[in-house]
């Protein structure tokens, strides 16, 4: 039998974004720029390149320019047409999505990622879908993380999430694996462990915001059950899957940056902008005059 490709993804998107505060009392964390383009943009750009087709938001009240954001800007496009700004013009229309390719649901509760995921049941159905934590950006322009983790699910059926190494005293910030057998960058999942304490996590193989995973993910969710933080933990959840269906970890290759931290988030800043043909020159000439 073959495998059915993943078509809908779920961006939770409901958190309040503290540690940017005063930025995002008005502007969700979600929507601060990575250069020009806001942090959400680019997982979304990830689905895309995976063969992703409908994006779930799961947003939070006070976020509805999360919703704004997906929609056409009618004034300004046409302000933009009579003024003839066609370079401006081609951006919006580049990362315009479809009428209908958008669903915003609701997180009543701050319960926790397990709760949040939760939220788009109703969405994701009898299906298989992937999530996309978008504070992580994934930065591997030739080989974007989520469209190879759909690749190996094409193979492989059942969970597949994203994993990394990480330092030894970074792993009780993690969802973390005990990892079996490894075929290349593929790790068999034996159990999986929300912020271990420090000194007891089970491997340095941490998971790093991407997941496609079965439907069944959300029956074990539905029960509730508090975990780490006394929050519905998602990686409880799929903990509960291992040894029920395939679960695998895909090792990320590539450069990852945490942007729900500061320093992760300015750092994303400077990498992408250096990459960049137009901004890059400007920024490297300023980082060489500097007297580190
Ligand atoms: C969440 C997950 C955790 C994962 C992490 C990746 O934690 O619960 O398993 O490793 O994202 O960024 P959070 O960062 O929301 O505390």
């Amino acid at each position: 039998m073959s495998i059915k490709p993943v078509t809908t993804a779920v961006f939770p998107v409901g958190g309040q974004g503290t540690r940017f505060l005063p930025a995002t009392k008005v502007v969700p964390k979600e929507l601060l720029p990575v250069v020009d383009r806001p942090l959400l943009q680019y997982a979304v750009d990830e689905a895309l390149a995976a063969g992703i087709e409908r994006m779930v938001f799961v947003t939070a009240r006070g976020k509805n320019a999360l919703e704004d954001y997906f929609d056409v800007a009618g004034e300004l496009v046409a302000s933009l047409k009579a003024k003839g700004k066609t370079a401006e013009l081609a951006v919006l229309d580049e990362t315009q999505l479809s009428p209908g390719q958008v669903v915003c649901v609701r997180q009543q509760d701050p319960a926790g990622l397990g709760h949040a995921v939760w939220c788009a049941r109703h969405i994701t159905g009898n299906d298989a879908f992937a999530v996309l934590l978008p504070d992580e950006l994934l930065w591997n322009p030739a080989a974007p993380a989520l469209a190879e983790m759909h690749t190996a699910y094409k193979q492989l059926g059942g969970n597949i999430i994203s994993v990394l190494e990480v330092p030894e005293d970074h792993t009780s910030r993690y969802g973390i694996v005990t990892p079996g057998a490894v075929d290349g960058r593929i790790t068999e999942v034996r159990a999986l462990v929300e912020k271990p304490a420090p000194g007891t996590a089970p491997s340095r193989l941490a998971a790093i915001g991407r997941y496609i995973l079965q439907p069944e993910v959300m029956g074990v969710l539905a029960r509730g059950k508090r975990g780490a933080g006394g929050e519905i933990q998602l990686t409880d959840a799929m903990a509960e899957m291992i040894g029920v269906q395939p679960f695998h970890a895909l090792t990320f290759t590539g450069t990852r940056f945490d942007c729900g931290d500061k320093a992760g988030h300015i750092t994303a800043n400077i990498a992408l902008a250096l990459a960049r043909d137009d901004v890059g020159p400007a920024v490297r000439e300023w980082l060489k005059a500097q007297q580190f």
